[in-house]
């Protein structure tokens, strides 16, 4: 009897409006609210556009206990996150997210108060013109060990599983600006601090995903808890090795000379604590991101060889063979720099955004959204808005080379938490991406197309290809 009242009050609460202007949304089962919606083979970010078709630009879903709204339109998302920034600067201090920042002491989970200080400190070294400085040396130096790779990999024959060594890429890029670490060009990914990073850090994002759905449902949690409580370990674990760089580097400094981004922070008088929390934020957002990426650029160029010859020969036309090309080289290729740009629309590694909170009620685009209400970004469906982007199903680069709706372009988000890292991002990607197509042909060894499933991980990510590799 009594859970009988339990459902009938769980289906009324969750069916119930808040306003006259809700949002809409599918219907609220008891408990599990609108999570039955996400249930299939599909991955959940096409189970969401699809919902997205019927229900419109801002939608309604209750996922378990979490009353959320999902944002399917460029525009109604700048509106929040610009004009709106206040009521939408904050993360829901969910579980899951509190596993990675138990205090909220960091900048990526960070509330506004703590976040904005560290936000402003660190901004500096990421802007357009500064990112040369810090970053360029860095993705110099192991773009450089990336061609050589693969020129071995010509020379012999022997097939290179590229994603493993675009993830060597980016880890050795930030590793090194952010606290001076130098990876050698022998390490595997399991070996070292790659290993003692990335190998838990994967771990523990599949079981999250496993467990995510008990997390949403309160009266479920304690399960959630207890599937996870080994995960919560392992975070500690990659800490605690993040956290030995930090005392060296406490130890170490000369205030005079800062070494590296860690250094940095040092001279912001951050405690221990700030410290090893930003650094691992920035090894867990800078590193899977743009590797991921990569490694779907790799895979659309060698499944449409067209497009690889058109970016072959526009990089080779303007720098030749021998010279090496540079970040901030875009301006002078333009369709390889469009090219990457729709690698991030036709497939971004997390369609799915970080979600916001609102801290206040408000009303956008005429609907109502009360205080507490999660607000998650649908970068599937903004990125494939048939008004903004045509024929969105269809690889198409040139659409960058035309396309006068950038303002709708959203891969890193915006308003002032957009993505930190969005310079260096596209910097250490193009420069990648420039110098192995102009120097190589990348094709598949059966001279199949190659399968384009997802693999989920803290980034989605193609399946570890072998491609063959030829001297251009
Ligand atoms: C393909 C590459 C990347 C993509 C698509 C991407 C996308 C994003 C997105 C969508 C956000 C969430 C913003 C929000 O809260 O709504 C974000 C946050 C962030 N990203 Fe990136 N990112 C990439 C690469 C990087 C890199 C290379 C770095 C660092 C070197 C970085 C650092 C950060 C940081 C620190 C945040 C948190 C910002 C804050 O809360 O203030 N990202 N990124």
């Amino acid at each position: 009897m009594t859970l009988k009242l339990f459902l009938v009050y769980s289906f009324i609460k969750k069916n119930a409006k808040f306003s006259t202007s809700d949002p809409k949304g599918p219907l609220s089962l008891p408990i599990i609210g609108g999570l039955y919606c996400l249930i299939s083979r599909d991955p959940p970010q096409l189970r969401l556009h699809s919902l997205s078709k019927k229900y419109g630009k801002l939608m309604s879903i209750w996922f378990g206990d979490n009353y959320s709204i999902i944002v399917n339109d460029a525009s109604l998302l700048t509106e929040m996150n610009s004009k709106n920034f206040k009521i939408f600067s904050d993360r829901p201090p969910t579980p899951t997210l509190r596993l990675f920042s138990p205090d909220f002491n960091d900048l990526l989970m960070g509330p506004h108060k703590t976040w904005k200080p560290i936000r402003h400190a660190l901004s500096p070294h990421f802007t357009k013109t500064k990112t040369s400085e810090l970053w360029s040396d860095a993705i110099n130096e192991y773009g450089e060990q990336l061609t050589r790779k693969l020129k071995e990999h010509a020379q012999s024959g022997e097939l290179l599983k590229l994603n493993d060594f675009f993830k060597k890429y980016t880890f050795a890029v930030a590793c090194k600006v952010i606290f001076s670490y130098k990876i050698e060009y022998t390490d595997t990914i399991q070996d070292g601090l790659m290993g003692k990073t990335f190998g838990p850090l994967e771990r523990m994002i599949t079981k999250m995903a496993h467990g995510q759905l008990f997390e949403t449902i309160h009266a479920l949690s304690p399960i959630y808890y207890m599937l996870i409580s080994k995960i919560g370990n392992e975070i500690e674990d990659v800490k605690g090795e993040v956290r030995k760089y930090v005392k060296e580097h406490v130890q170490t400094i000369d205030k005079n000379k800062p070494r590296d981004m860690l250094d940095f922070m040092i001279l912001q008088d951050y405690d221990e604590d700030l410290l090893t929390n930003v650094t691992f934020d920035l090894m867990i957002t800078g590193v899977e991101t743009s590797a991921n990426t990569l490694s779907w650029a790799a895979l659309f160029l060698v499944n449409q060889p067209h497009i690889q010859e058109k970016v072959s020969s526009e990089l080779r036309d303007a720098f030749g063979l021998d010279t090496r090309v540079q970040s901030n080289n875009k301006q002078d290729t333009p369709y390889t720099h469009a090219m990457l740009k729709e690698v991030l629309r036709y497939k971004h590694i997390a369609p799915i955004g970080f979600p916001r909170v609102a801290l206040e009620p408000i009303v956008i685009d005429g609907c109502f959204i009360p205080k507490g209400t999660h607000v998650i970004p649908n970068y599937y469906t903004i990125l494939r808005d048939p008004n903004c982007f045509p024929n969105p199903d269809v690889f198409m680069p040139e659409r960058f080379l035309t396309n006068e709706r950038l303002e709708s372009y959203l891969p890193f988000n915006v308003g002032e938490r957009n993505c930190l890292g969005l310079h260096v991002a596209m910097d250490e990607m193009y420069s990648a991406l420039a110098n192995i197509f102009k120097n190589f042909k990348i094709s598949s060894p059966t001279g199949k197309q190659l399968d384009e499933s997802e693999v989920a991980g803290i980034a989605i990510h193609p399946l570890n290809h072998a491609y063959k590799i030829e001297a251009r």
